[in-house]
C-alpha cells in the first residue's frame, strides 16, 4: 500500500518513456484499485501492462468492499496478483480461496499471478516444498493444469519480503524447479512454458543473479519498483 495520485504520475510517465523499446522485458505494473484508472490513462498505448492487487472471488453480489474481476476488466487490466502472502496472513486467505480467485480472474479473462511461499518457520522446519506444493495444487485440484497456460506463477518466500533479507539465487532456483516439475507431473508443454517469477527484496544489486537461474523467468517486484532508476536497472537485468 504504496504512492499517491502525484508519486504515481511521475512513476508510470517515467516507466512509459523508459520502457519504449521492442527488447524490454514485459513489464506489468500492479496498482491499488484507485489507481487504475489512472495506471490505464498514463500506459495505453505503451508496451507495459497493468493489474490489480487483488480480486475477488465473487462475479457481484453482496459482498461490499470487494472488488470483481469484471471491474478490472472494465480498466483493461490483464493481470491480477493473486494469493499474496499479505492477503493470506492479514486476510485469512485460504488456499480454496486463493484457488476461487485465480479462477474468478481467468473467466474474466485475466491472467493471475499467483503468489506461493513459505514462511521462515516453514522453511526452517524443512517445509518449504511441502508448503508451496500444496498452495499451487488447491489450483490444480480445483480448476486442472490447462489454467496453468494463462497464468504467472510468483514465488515469493514471506520471509524475504519487504525484509532485505533476499533468498540465494539457489534457493530461488530450487523452489522454481519444484513447482515446474509439479506442473510438468500434469503437463510436461504447459510447464515448460510456464512464467515463474520470484519476488522477496529484489533489488539492482541481486537480480541478475537471480533471473540468470534456468527457472526463474522474471520478478515481482515490492520496495525496489517505487524508485524508477531502481526498477529500471531490474528490468534491464530481465531482459
Ligand atoms: P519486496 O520486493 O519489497 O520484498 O516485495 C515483494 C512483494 O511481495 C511485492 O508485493
Amino acid at each position: 500500500m504504496h504512492g499517491r495520485l502525484e508519486s504515481n504520475r511521475a512513476l508510470l510517465e517515467g516507466l512509459r518513456l523508459a520502457i519504449g523499446q521492442e527488447d524490454a522485458c514485459e513489464v506489468v505494473v500492479c496498482v491499488p484499485f484507485p489507481y487504475l484508472a489512472q495506471a490505464q490513462s498514463v500506459l495505453t498505448g505503451s508496451v507495459l501492462a497493468w493489474g490489480a492487487q487483488d480480486v475477488s472471488a465473487h462475479n457481484e453480489g453482496a459482498y461490499t468492499g470487494e472488488v470483481a474481476a469484471a471491474m478490472l476488466a472494465d480498466f483493461a487490466c490483464r493481470f491480477v496478483i493473486v494469493g499474496h502472502s499479505e492477503r493470506r496472513a492479514l486476510h485469512g486467505e485460504t488456499d480454496a480461496v486463493v484457488a476461487e480467485k485465480f479462477c474468478a480472474a481467468q473467466a474474466a479473462g485475466l491472467t493471475p499471478i499467483l503468489c506461493v511461499g513459505e514462511t521462515l518457520a516453514e522453511r526452517e522446519s524443512g517445509r518449504t516444498m511441502e508448503v508451496v506444493h500444496r498452495q499451487l495444487a488447491a489450483v490444480l485440484e480445483l480448476a486442472g493444469v490447462a489454467v496453468l497456460a494463462r497464468a504467472v506463477v510468483a514465488y515469493e518466500p514471506v520471509w524475504a519480503i519487504g525484509t532485505g533479507r533476499t533468498a540465494t539465487p539457489e534457493q530461488a532456483q530450487e523452489a522454481h524447479a519444484a513447482i515446474r516439475a509439479q506442473v510438468a507431473a500434469g503437463n510436461a508443454e504447459i510447464a515448460a512454458d510456464l512464467r515463474i517469477v520470484y519476488g522477496g527484496s529484489v533489488k539492482p544489486q541481486n537480480a541478475a543473479a537471480l533471473f540468470a537461474q534456468a527457472d526463474v523467468d522474471g520478478g515481482l517486484i515490492g520496495g525496489a519498483s517505487l524508485v524508477l532508476e531502481d526498477f529500471l536497472t531490474i528490468c534491464q537485468a530481465a531482459v
